[in-house]
């Protein structure tokens, strides 16, 4: 057993974890942040459990909670702003960038990201950039066309 201290979305935790103990299991299992999902039973294949570590984009299931001590989380429900959607959740609500909705989290997650490092991608860069996430409902056009719009809204608006 560990302990760690991690802040996610804002908040510090400190809590003593089995030192196998995946950190996607440690944000769903015992903070109850059940946003993120489980996809691929860890493979690190689907991109559903997708978060932010110091701002960049990882698979929670690729790492171990221990690996986390001392950095900052954000979990898809950390996206919305006080209580104000991002403006790649509104695209997606409003394009249709979902159906089942289970590999969302990680998809916003992952673009969010994206978004930063490429704030005016074509939409081949977005294909390129949605490679390590997997729809099973395979939504693609519409995912693509929500992160198009979401860039396109952020050029705009110069916000988030
Ligand atoms: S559960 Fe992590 S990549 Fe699938
Ligand atoms: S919307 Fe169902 S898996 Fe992507």
């Amino acid at each position: 057993m560990k302990t760690i201290n991690v802040t996610i979305n804002g908040t510090r935790y400190e809590e003593t974890v089995p030192v196998r103990m995946l950190l996607v299991d440690f944000i769903r299992e015992r903070l109850a942040l059940t946003g993120t999902h489980v996809g691929c039973t860890y493979e690190g294949v689907c991109g559903a459990c997708t978060i932010h570590l110091d701002g960049e984009a990882v698979k929670s299931c690729m790492l171990l909670a221990v690996q986390a001590d001392g950095h900052e989380i954000t979990t898809v429900e950390g996206l919305a702003k006080g209580g104000e959607l991002s403006a790649l959740q509104r695209a997606f609500r409003q394009h249709h960038g979902l159906q089942c909705g289970f590999c969302t989290p990680g998809i916003l997650m992952n673009m969010t990201e994206f978004l930063v490092h490429n704030p005016t991608p074509t939409d081949d860069e977005i294909r390129q950039g949605l490679i390590g996430n997997l729809c099973r409902c395979t939504g693609y056009v519409h995912i693509v066309t929500s992160v198009r719009a979401a860039a396109d809204e952020l050029a705009r608006t110069g916000g988030a």
